[in-house]
């Protein structure tokens, strides 16, 4: 399958591209930084915005299916990433008549999910991290589901709970509409994507995907996703 990736040279989407390429297919790595992405086998590499139509038209021109992994920051403005770049796949994909569209999202955008771990997380990170601080990216999140599930795409909305790198793809648990568990690693949320790509399980369904055989260190998590990603 020749697959475009959005957000390719981002932490997850570098997962989704190195897995994908790994189990034989071609991959269209779409970023803004081409010049980050080594080049390698079966990759092609498009210099793209994803909220930028026209660039989005030319990037999925020719692909069978659209994975995008692409994320922003927190901000206390109102954010429109999500949402914009949304509409400009989607469109992209109609013109082009590619059909298949994983988009990762999260459990937060379920709005019946609530985190079943340790008190501190629960109790302070939650309502901190994702409630507060993760407002405005929340509500765009939730305005980019809705945008994709007005398509008559065969899509699937991928919610992670919170990302945390492990090297290796684990025994992890999908579920439809979100899973019960408050972390997802990366290598795994982007072999659930790819799973869930020959599968199709969840077409034109939310997928929830949790890591629990491992765990991340909370100080290492805060560290790495707070302070050394800015
Ligand atoms: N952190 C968590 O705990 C958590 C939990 C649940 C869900 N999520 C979501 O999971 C997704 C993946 O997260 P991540 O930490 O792996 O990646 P990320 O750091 O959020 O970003 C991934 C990539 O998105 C690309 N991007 C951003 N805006 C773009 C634009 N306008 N056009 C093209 N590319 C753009 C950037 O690549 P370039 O600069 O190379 O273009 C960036 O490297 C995000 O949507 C995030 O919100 C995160």
């Amino acid at each position: 399958m020749r697959i475009a990736v959005f957000g390719a040279n981002g932490p997850t989407g570098r997962h989704i591209t190195h897995q994908a390429l790994t189990a034989g297919h071609d991959v269209v790595a779409v970023t803004r930084r081409p010049g980050s992405v080594p080049a390698r086998p079966g990759l092609t590499v498009a210099l793209a915005d994803a909220t930028d139509p026209a660039a989005v038209d030319a990037a999925v021109d020719g692909t069978d299916a659209v994975l995008s992994a692409l994320g922003t920051r927190f901000d206390k403005g109102k954010i429109t990433t999500y949402s914009a770049s949304a509409m400009a796949i989607t469109g992209a994909m109609t013109r082009h008549g590619v059909k298949r569209l994983l988009v990762v999202s999260s459990s937060i955008a379920d709005p019946d999910w609530r985190p079943s771990g340790a008190h501190f997380f629960n109790h302070v990170l939650d309502p901190l991290v994702n409630r507060r601080l993760g407002r405005t990216l929340h509500e765009d999140m939730r305005r980019m589901e809705r945008a994709i599930r007005g398509t008559d795409l065969d899509w699937t909305l991928v919610r992670p709970s919170g990302l945390f790198d492990h090297p290796h793809v684990t025994d992890y648990t999908t579920a439809e509409t979100s899973a019960d568990g408050v972390f997802t690693a990366r290598a795994d949320l982007a072999a659930s994507m790819l799973h869930e790509l020959e599968e199709e399980r969840y077409v034109r369904k939310a997928m929830g995907v949790v890591t629990t055989s491992v765990k991340p260190s909370i100080v290492k998590l805060i560290w790495n996703e707070g302070v050394r990603k800015k």
